[in-house]
């Protein structure tokens, strides 16, 4: 069986559109309907109009679909692609925690529970996060969850001072500093860009900071250049398609890394066979109680009305 020719079909018969991140593997991405980061899956999200929104993400992802866009069915190949940084914030732990500071906005990153969001204020991406802070009076004290590094990185572009949350990427704190210099020495031509979610000790290196979006731009913005990328080697894909000529380098992972580049095991949970699978049996299927979807719609909604 030729399983992309399957996936097609199926998505004819059924009227359903893939969503798949950046992160996804180089097949999943060549057959999707749309391909971007966080901010811009949610804004396609909401759009679709197809009756079944197949998502090629991590669950927070396709949680996020639902909640915007909540008659279609939303699918998930597989319930195991999670992610580090939203099981970094449980609930209840976060609900004690903002307890303990009552007057504060509550931002949060994308990347978190919708009982997460339902508590919050306001919702960002690493493409909007910038926005999203100083879209908060200056005298208004901030409390931001759940990752610490975007947050330490967001304290120092806004020069606000916020309570964080002590979550953090798996992923994105598995880049060596040391082999990162190594390779700097060898490639002195090299420019490093890199996601927020990366330690601050990684930042310091980069001359551009931004989301997977923001990096894709930045790199076809000066294709002539040479780039150390640190972030989930996935964008390598997209980033070569778009600009086949730029000699890219992906930044490397520590020692005791699974993998010499830095791979997300949650997004790359996901397959060709499993994305075949859910659109035939329409299952795993993404649910939730209208109440929460209606709390968790609040704060993505004032996140989307500033990413216009
Ligand atoms: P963006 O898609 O906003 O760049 O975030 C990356 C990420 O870690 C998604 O899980
Ligand atoms: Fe979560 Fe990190 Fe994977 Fe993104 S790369 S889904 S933040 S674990």
């Amino acid at each position: 069986m030729n399983l992309k020719e399957e996936i097609d079909r199926l998505k004819k018969e059924k009227n359903a559109v893939i969503l798949a991140h950046y992160y996804q593997e180089a097949e999943i991405q060549e057959i999707a309907d749309y391909v971007g980061d966080s901010l811009g899956l949610s804004q396609q999200a909401e759009k679709v109009e197809a009756d079944i929104i197949v998502f090629a993400g991590v669950h927070f992802m396709a949680e996020t679909a639902k909640i915007l866009n909540p008659s279609k069915k939303v699918l998930l190949p597989d319930l195991n692609a999670g992610c580090s940084l939203a099981d970094s914030c449980p609930p209840e732990a976060f609900r004690q925690f903002i307890e303990q500071y009552p007057d504060h906005t509550v931002v949060t990153y994308i990347n978190c529970s919708a009982a997460v969001k339902a508590m919050t204020d306001i919702v960002c991406t690493s493409s909007n996060a910038v926005k999203v802070i100083e879209s908060i009076p200056k005298d208004q004290s901030i409390i931001f969850a759940p990752d610490k590094n975007l947050g330490k990185y967001l304290c120092h572009v806004t020069g606000r001072e916020m309570v964080l949350w002590d979550g953090s990427c798996i992923v994105h704190e598995a880049f060596s500093i040391d082999k990162l210099l190594v390779l700097l020495k060898e490639h002195p031509d090299a420019k490093i860009i890199a996601h927020p979610e990366s330690e601050e000790h990684i930042l310091k290196t980069a001359s551009y900071i931004g989301s997977t979006a923001g990096m894709l731009n930045c790199v076809k913005q000066n294709p002539e250049q040479k780039y150390i990328v640190a972030t989930e080697a996935g964008i390598l894909y997209e980033m070569r398609k778009e600009v086949p000529d730029a000699v890219l380098i992906p930044a490397p992972a520590k020692e005791d890394n699974t993998c010499a580049c830095s791979e997300c095991a949650y997004m790359k949970v996901n397959t060709l066979q499993k994305l075949y699978d859910c659109l035939l049996h329409e299952a795993p299927e993404i649910k939730l109680s209208e109440e929460l979807r209606q709390q968790a719609l609040i704060p993505i909604n004032r996140m989307l009305k500033l990413s216009i």
